[in-house]
């Protein structure tokens, strides 16, 4: 009897997770490698790549769940993963992503199966936070580099909305409230030493595939784009960090205000209900079970002085690659 009525409750439980796979989304974030010999691989030797916590924390508190997607793996991982999760979030950080390393190899199978997805009519939203919005430009303009020098390091600013910005679908819904704190109050944190001009997408024209939304201007008044929308794809990148307000405590340039905490939840609110959208899930909950962050557990790194209060920290056997023996005694 009990048997039978737990099986009852497995069924009515797969039902119910069946019809309700777009309310609760299911979002990859994309690891990038750690720098080797660096802080955290001094302290953690078997780890080689990660996810600043923060990332993890920003689409959780928006209510999706996270899956890491690993770097270095074949195209058949990448193909696998991207038809079973709801969206993509592509971190920042400080790769180098028109040489070849693990963040640009994986990046490219992600928006070439990104683009094939949305091709197809299922919908795949991807969210490009400052590297991860500069390397998104870079592939949708075919490999082609267009970021300029610049020098927003360290910097809090405003949005400075572009006129018709409330007719884009990131804003379109924005309160304006919330839309008056992102213009008045410093909310938003950049770290950044490239940037994207509207003078160059004009004359490219890049214009055909990006909607500028907002612009900043860096330590030498120079202005840049800082926040995108795709023409066609729910494509979208923001060139400073919506995920730092809440989660990152490290002494450079964060606001932590009620303003910026309420900018910053407006972006994962909106990345989130575009991830609703896709209707795409996993085989069964034991496959996505796997998959989930849940089964990793991040550390405190910003008391050995990272600039990520957290991150979770993976290693070659975690990420399914092979054992490269990368400290081999002797
Ligand atoms: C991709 O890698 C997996 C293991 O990670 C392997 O089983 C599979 O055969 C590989 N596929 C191709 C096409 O190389
Ligand atoms: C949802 O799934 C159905 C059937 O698999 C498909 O026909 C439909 O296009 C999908 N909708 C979206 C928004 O992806
Ligand atoms: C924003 O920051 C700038 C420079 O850091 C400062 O001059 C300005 O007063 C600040 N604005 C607000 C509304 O706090
Ligand atoms: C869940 O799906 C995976 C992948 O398709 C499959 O290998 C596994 O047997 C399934 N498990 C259950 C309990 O159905």
């Amino acid at each position: 009897m009990r048997k039978i009525a737990i099986s009852l409750l497995i069924f009515i439980g797969s039902l119910l997770s069946a019809s309700t796979d777009t309310e609760s989304p299911v979002v990859g974030i994309l690891t990038q490698e750690l720098r080797p010999n660096g802080l955290i691989m001094r302290h953690f030797p078997d780890k080689t790549s990660f996810i600043a916590a923060s990332y993890v924390k920003y689409l959780e508190g928006g209510g999706a769940r996270v899956v890491p997607i690993w770097i270095g793996r074949n195209h058949s991982y990448y193909k696998n993963l991207m038809y079973k999760i709801n969206g993509v979030l592509l971190p920042g950080g400080s790769n180098w992503f028109n040489q070849s390393n693990g963040y640009a190899e994986a990046g490219e199978h992600i928006m070439q199966l990104a683009v094939e997805l949305n091709h197809k009519g299922r919908y795949m939203p991807v969210w490009g936070i400052c590297l991860g919005m500069e390397f998104l430009i870079y592939m949708m303009a075919n490999n082609k580099e267009h970021r300029v020098d610049c020098n927003a390091k360290n910097m809090i600013l405003p949005i400075e909305f572009r006129e018709d910005y409330k007719s884009s679908r990131l804003f379109g819904t924005i309160s304006y409230d919330v839309a008056v704190a992102m213009t008045t109050e410093n909310v938003t944190s950049h770290w950044h030493r490239f940037c994207y001009t509207e003078q160059d997408f004009r004359n490219n024209p890049l214009t055909q595939i990006w909607r500028v939304l907002s612009v900043n201007h860096d330590w030498h008044g120079s202005e840049f784009i800082s926040t995108v929308e795709h023409v066609m794809y729910p494509f979208y990148g923001v060139q400073f960090h919506p995920e730092k307000p809440q989660f990152e405590f490290h002494k450079s340039s964060i606001p932590h205000t009620a303003a910026a905490i309420v900018s910053s939840q407006f972006f994962a609110d909106f990345f989130v209900s575009e991830a609703r959208k896709s209707n795409q899930s996993f085989a069964n909950e034991s496959e996505l079970a796997m998959m989930l962050i849940y089964n990793y557990k991040p550390e405190y790194t910003g008391i050995l002085k990272s600039i990520y209060t957290q991150q979770y920290l993976f290693s070659n056997v975690e990420m399914g690659l092979e054992v490269r023996h990368a400290h081999p005694f002797g």
